[in-house]
């Protein structure tokens, strides 16, 4: 089911305006709800991290494609579904209900499913050129290949807390990293904000 539905995302997301710009805007509250997010993520944490340093891991996190420079729009709309989508994923999991604390897991979960929604209305907007997806290709193919890195990883260390924690810390700091993203998709004109 998640091929399916991760190519008709993809269908939905890869087009933007004939003019070249995008028509998305996201909305005020999505940078508010990030950082929220990015807050969650920082109160979950249960042990110390330096007591796992002999688990770090670079997981290669794809740093071009949060680089507002060299992303165009509609690049970053898909490189941030993709990054909400497997972090649900991750954190949505069996195994995650058991290693954190669920009043803040539930809370983490249910901004990223707001922020996915968020998302999704700007997926509608540009549901225009399918023929543009091309392009978008690789950039949502680097995230799902740097989220595949973390499941294995998890897997590998049977899930245990020194790597729930490493992955906490990493996914944070993904997060982090692709603020400016959404703040370039807030910033734009803006035709398209309801009045
Ligand atoms: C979980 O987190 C909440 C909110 O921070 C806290 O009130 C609660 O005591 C925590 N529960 C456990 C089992 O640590």
């Amino acid at each position: 089911m998640a091929p399916l539905l991760s190519l008709i995302t993809a269908m939905l997301v890869f087009s933007y305006g004939p003019s070249g710009s995008l028509s998305c805007d996201l909305s005020q509250n999505h940078v508010q709800v990030n950082k929220e997010s990015i807050v969650l993520l920082h109160q979950m944490q249960r042990i110390s991290s330096f007591r796992c340093r002999k688990d770090r891991k670079n997981f290669g996190f794809p740093q071009e494609m949060v680089d507002g420079s060299q992303v165009q729009e509609a690049q970053a709309i898909s490189v941030l579904h993709e990054m909400l989508q497997e972090t649900s994923n991750v954190f949505g999991s069996e195994h995650s209900s058991a290693a954190w604390n669920t009043t803040v897991l539930h809370g983490l979960l249910s901004r990223l499913h707001w922020q996915l929604e968020d998302l999704g209305t700007c997926l509608v907007l540009q549901m225009k050129e399918a023929e543009s997806a091309l392009g978008m290709e690789a950039p949502t193919l680097a995230v799902k290949r740097y989220f595949q890195g973390i499941r294995l990883y998890l897997k590998e260390k049977q899930y245990s807390d020194c790597a729930w924690e490493i992955v906490r810390v990493e996914i944070k700091r993904a997060f982090s990293l692709s603020t400016n993203l959404r703040e370039m998709l807030r910033n734009q004109d803006g035709d398209l904000r309801s009045p």
